[in-house]
């Protein structure tokens, strides 16, 4: 059955993706289970989607509900599980974020954020980071500092400036009267787990203000609880004026999501924006049934607490550094990470590389307990001893 799914998938689809040689069947909690009867730990989480765990019953549960009742209308009308999921987000959003627009992707919620601020600003231009991914479509990708995904569609969308990630003096060197935004994410997820200096969230916020341009965060893997917090907003008091979400807000349903301030909000009129599924009923009800999961079930507890001692632990192995947040972890090695993805794989754990060769991440469902880490920390020696 193995062989038979991979040769029918790579007979039928574009090569785009590196895949594990695994066909996956069924996912419960923090395992999936391949159809050669094993099961594997995923610390990938389906890149950082599996927020809630693999079916979590209570989304499950929800979206058959919904299914039954009413799987799609568009924005034409209004519907309860809508109003029910803007509501909630707008609850645990942080202060100051007021309103939402749904769409179905994360490429998608910062090609709406980048346009927003263009619109509104008047401006056209745009700084973001060396390192930072922002999605593959045009203006997304146009913006994303890694060039191996920019380069083949040259020529990028005009006025998008790139400045070394963390370096304030250079984005001031880059700022002047035409920039409409700056857009990062907050950690640099695929560039190796990378953070910046708590100055430099703040100086970014000075700048946009002196300016008269948004800060955009692109949360899209760190919202939604990866930090241990329901979002990195307002980790060093620094509000952005727009947040996009996506990848587990609807815990695997297609969804993604635009957080604006008032202020914004009150400028933008009817028609300025548009998505045909934006906001359906089937991902509004995983969303709201994914917040409810992360509050009542403790999960942001949950990744504090396990992240402390997954790190305290890492940290006393031969590991060259441990970085991040919560479940956001890059782990560095002193030899190729592939080394040790390719290794725990024969242990039946997935994990993620990034673009540091060195680094592998760990994008766990916020569900994962101690003995599954420790699961992982016996398999991750075994293999430092192999590899000795
Ligand atoms: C930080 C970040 N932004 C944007 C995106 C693009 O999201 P999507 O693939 O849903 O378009 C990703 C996807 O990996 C991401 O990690």
């Amino acid at each position: 059955m193995t062989a038979l799914t991979i040769e029918i998938e790579d007979a039928y689809q574009l090569k785009t993706y590196k895949k594990f040689p695994l066909t996956i069947e069924r996912g419960q909690d923090v395992w999936l289970y391949a159809s050669d009867g094993k099961r594997y730990l995923d610390l990938y989480g389906g890149h950082a989607v599996v927020v809630t765990g693999h079916c979590h019953p209570r989304v499950v549960a929800a979206l058959r509900a919904q299914a039954e009742k009413l799987i799609f209308y568009s924005n034409t009308v209004y519907n309860d599980v809508r109003a029910q999921a803007a509501q909630r987000l707008i609850e645990v959003a942080p202060e100051g974020l007021t309103k939402v627009f749904f769409v179905n992707s994360g490429a998608e919620a910062n090609e709406t954020a980048i346009k927003l601020a263009r619109k509104l600003t008047g401006k056209a231009g745009l700084i973001s980071f060396e390192g930072g991914f922002h999605g593959r479509t045009y203006g997304a990708l146009s913006a994303t500092g890694i060039s191996k995904y920019r380069d083949p569609i040259e020529p990028r969308v005009p006025h998008h400036h790139f400045a070394p990630w963390g370096d304030l003096g250079a984005v001031r060197g880059l700022m002047n009267a035409e920039v409409a935004g700056i857009l990062l994410e907050p950690i640099q997820s695929m560039a190796g787990v990378r953070t910046a200096p708590a100055e430099c969230y703040q100086g970014l916020r000075q700048l946009c203000d002196e300016y008269g341009a948004m800060l955009i965060y692109d949360e899209i893997q760190t919202g939604f609880g990866r930090t241990g917090e329901f979002f990195f907003t307002p980790r060093y008091d620094v509000i952005p004026d727009m947040i996009t979400l996506a990848k587990g807000i609807a815990s695997g349903v297609p969804m993604g999501a635009v957080l604006v301030t008032e202020a914004i909000a009150e400028r933008v009129g009817f028609g300025d924006r548009g998505a045909t599924f934006g906001g359906g009923p089937l991902a509004c009800a995983a969303l709201v049934a994914t917040i409810e999961v992360i509050q009542e079930e403790g999960l942001l507890e949950n990744v504090q607490a396990q992240s402390r001692y997954l790190q305290d632990q890492l940290a006393s192995q031969d590991i060259e550094e441990v970085r991040g947040l919560g479940f956001l972890i890059g782990i560095r090695f002193n030899c190729e990470a592939s080394v040790y993805q390719q290794r725990l794989m024969e242990h039946k754990i997935l994990t993620g590389l990034s673009d540091d060769p060195r680094v592998l991440r760990l994008l766990p469902p916020l569900t994962l307990q101690r003995r599954e880490i420790d699961y992982f920390l016996e398999a991750l020696s075994k293999i430092e001893r192999e590899i000795a």
